[in-house]
């Protein structure tokens, strides 16, 4: 069983992103070993299919099980909303973890009211946190938006300055003095905070899928007893120069990656 314990956590999404949600994880559960997969050969997730995310999902899965991980985290909210049930459905010996469950338990625990839902188009039309959210809280008030430009402009590293800021105000300008909490359902967003916060004001609270997905994989996962020093290792699909270049910018760390063909 020890062996078990320590064996590393997969953690996946189209690109960067999902290192919003890896970091939130080191902090959360310093002594685990994580595998990263970015699948930036298909960036952006955002506008594809079901079929071609449970496609992606697929192989993703298998190499990471390739590595004995014993868990997986979705690190995207467009798998999570829209291929969950069909992965958990195929890997009934894996701890399957989403972000978009944890963020609408977050929602329903804090009592939130008047919610602006951002995503990128393949989550929203999914319909899956709005079904979720009115059903453990039927009197909250949900307004969303799809933002397909906000993923793409986090990969190239557009996260400040003018142009950034006009996309922002175009997409949810209209929502000032409109909700009280704003949450980023796409794990591309946290890295847009900075730009996010001056368009709707600092009373908005501002919920990162991130924060909970760490505590709910904490909550499900068996620990790793300790014994080992952790390891991180990176994947990506794509050129993994231009990912380390990325994540650098973005992140402030120096990541070594490699990349894999599935
Ligand atoms: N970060 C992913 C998500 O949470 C994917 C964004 C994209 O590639 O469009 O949806």
């Amino acid at each position: 069983m020890e062996d078990f314990d320590n064996r590393p956590i997969g953690i996946f999404d189209s690109g960067v992103g999902g290192l919003t949600v890896l970091a939130k994880i080191k902090e959360v559960l310093p002594n685990e070993s994580l595998i990263y997969f970015g699948d930036t050969a298909n960036v952006p997730y955002g506008g594809k299919t079901p079929e071609q995310l449970l496609k992606y999902g697929q192989d993703i899965v298998r190499f990471l099980r390739s590595h004995d991980v014993k868990a997986v985290v979705m690190a995207c909210g467009s798998t999570s909303s829209s291929v969950y049930n069909e992965l958990a459905m195929e890997n009934p010996d894996l701890l399957l973890v989403d972000v978009i469950r944890p963020g609408v338990k977050a929602c329903v625990e804090m009592g939130l009211r008047n919610i602006g839902f951002i995503a990128t188009a393949t989550t929203i039309k999914s319909g899956l946190f709005g079904r979720l959210l009115k059903k453990q809280s039927p009197n909250a008030d949900l307004l969303t938006k799809a933002c397909p430009m906000f993923a793409l402009m986090v990969e190239a590293g557009v996260t400040h300055g003018p142009v950034a800021k006009w996309v922002v105000e175009t997409y949810i300008g209209q929502w000032r003095g409109k909700i009280d909490a704003l949450v980023l359902g796409c794990t591309h967003y946290p890295l847009l905070t900075d730009i996010l916060s001056p368009v709707l004001g600092g009373d908005i609270q501002y919920i990162d899928l991130a924060t909970h997905t760490a505590q709910a994989l904490k909550s499900r996962i068996r620990l790793n007893n300790g014994d080992t020093i952790p390891q991180y290792e990176y994947f990506v699909s794509g050129d993994a120069a231009a990912f380390s270049k990325t994540a650098h910018f973005l992140m402030q760390g120096d990541l070594s990656v490699a990349q894999i063909r599935l």
